[in-house]
């Protein structure tokens, strides 16, 4: 199974992702042939692309061939009569962009491997969802895998892989080689809840928020703290707002459940009665913060002692969490600290993080907060503690510069 330029694309829903990951594949060369069962969602989609490659044009990082090569490339496809467009079977791989919800993707698998042609690959882009399951209603699964882009798709550098169970391990090299060739870092995840980065990044919100809780600081002050002192890129709850608070909620409630409540994962109270309020963040003009004209937000309090106590809290638990993904083969250790840098912009790989600021270190204050709340959420991980115990490294010393 090779793939190459001549490759031709399907991709089924044209919203947010579909659009983005139809303008890759385009400017790599792939005939891309996209539709929407909304038929306004495909026009509007349409619309967005040109807008989006306008923007890249006035912003001088694509000329106007360029970009009419882009868009000669996408086909919208017309097609209103009932089931899949027959184009579809010219394509060798078909990548779903759909609502997250996990019957509507099972009932669209099931109907497009009908329409699709025997070799073509089937791929889902759901952010939270089993691969598995979403496979397990084909006839051939070993055929259909995970590809989970970060919006925007065009601009976002990694893609997440995650094969099924009964993924074929020819899909898998193929794939990885096409999405490579296409300029994305690839990192291979197992079929878990959240995969690799949205369940490693969970603590950077879940903490945040309960740290708010506990009325240690305001969210001012630990956005503060996360992004002056931390130098992560934005702080958890401007960053909740621009994702919106409903969807980061979601996320949160799904991995809770899937992990069979893990109280490492519990969604926060607070978090729920904002969404319950329609505070959602940016897209509504209020979430944490005021984003309507003249509003005035809270200045954080820059009291550094307080800063390093919320940032050393949050990041502790972003590490153990690190150190349980690799403890479980979500990934390798690269890939997850990879994964962290380029699918959410973290400064540091938080496995490295961890060796500089020191296992131990971040080891015992886990387990001071452990006999503090007595609450299984701040357990160490078995894997950290095992380092710890042996003096050994996640990195042998070669790597861990
Ligand atoms: N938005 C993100 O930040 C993001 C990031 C990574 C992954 N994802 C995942 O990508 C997928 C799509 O998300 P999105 O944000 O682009 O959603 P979206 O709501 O912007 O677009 C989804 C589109 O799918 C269409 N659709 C629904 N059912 C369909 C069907 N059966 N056949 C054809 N079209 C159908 C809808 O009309 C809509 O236009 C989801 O699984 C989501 O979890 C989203």
């Amino acid at each position: 199974m090779v793939f190459s330029k001549e490759t031709k694309i399907g991709i089924v829903g044209a919203g947010t992702m579909g659009i983005g990951i139809a303008q890759v594949a385009a400017s790599f060369g792939h005939e891309v042939m996209i539709w929407d069962d909304f038929g306004k969602a495909l026009v509007s989609g349409e619309e967005r692309l040109k807008k989006n490659l306008t923007r890249q044009i006035e912003k001088g990082k694509m000329d106007r061939p360029q970009g009419d090569q882009i868009l000669s490339k996408i086909h919208f496809l017309n097609h209103n009569a009932k089931g899949y467009p027959p184009r579809y079977a010219e394509c060798e791989m078909i990548i779903e962009a759909v609502v997250e919800d996990l019957e509507i993707k099972k009932e669209l698998f099931a109907a497009i491997e009908h329409v699709a042609k025997k070799n073509c690959v089937l791929v889902t882009n759901t952010s939270s969802l089993s691969v598995t399951s979403i496979a397990s209603a084909c006839h051939h699964p070993a055929r259909v895998l995970g590809l989970h882009f970060f919006n925007p798709a065009p601009v976002m550098p990694l893609v997440e892989l995650i094969p099924g169970i009964r993924t074929g391990e020819e899909v898998v090299e193929s794939i990885k080689e096409l999405i490579r060739s296409w300029d994305k870092t690839v990192v291979q995840a197992k079929d878990t809840p959240g995969f690799i980065v949205n369940r490693i990044a969970r603590p950077f919100y879940g903490e945040a928020l309960r740290i708010y809780d506990e009325g240690i600081a305001d969210f001012a002050t630990i956005d503060w703290a996360m992004k002056t002192l931390g130098k992560f890129p934005m702080g958890p709850f401007a960053l909740i707002d621009l994702i919106g608070n409903d969807i980061n909620y979601a996320v949160t409630q799904s991995i809770f459940q899937e992990t069979y409540f893990d109280p490492r994962y519990k969604p926060s109270i607070t978090q729920k009665r904002y969404v319950q309020a329609g505070l959602l963040g940016q897209k509504t003009g209020q979430g944490f913060y005021d984003y309507r004209e003249g509003a005035k937000n809270p200045e954080p309090r820059c009291d550094e002692n307080l800063g390093n106590e919320i940032l050393f809290r949050i990041l502790s638990m972003l590490i153990n969490e690190a150190a349980e993904a690799l403890h479980f083969r979500v990934a390798n250790r690269e890939d997850i600290d990879v994964a962290m840098s380029k699918g959410v912009n973290y400064p540091r790989g938080l496995l490295k993080w961890g060796e500089e600021i020191g296992l131990e270190k971040v080891m015992r204050y886990l387990k001071g907060l452990y006999d503090n709340y007595g609450e299984d959420r701040y357990r160490v991980s078995p894997l950290l503690r095992q380092k710890v115990q042996d003096k050994e490294s996640f990195y042998p010393s070669s790597w861990a510069s």
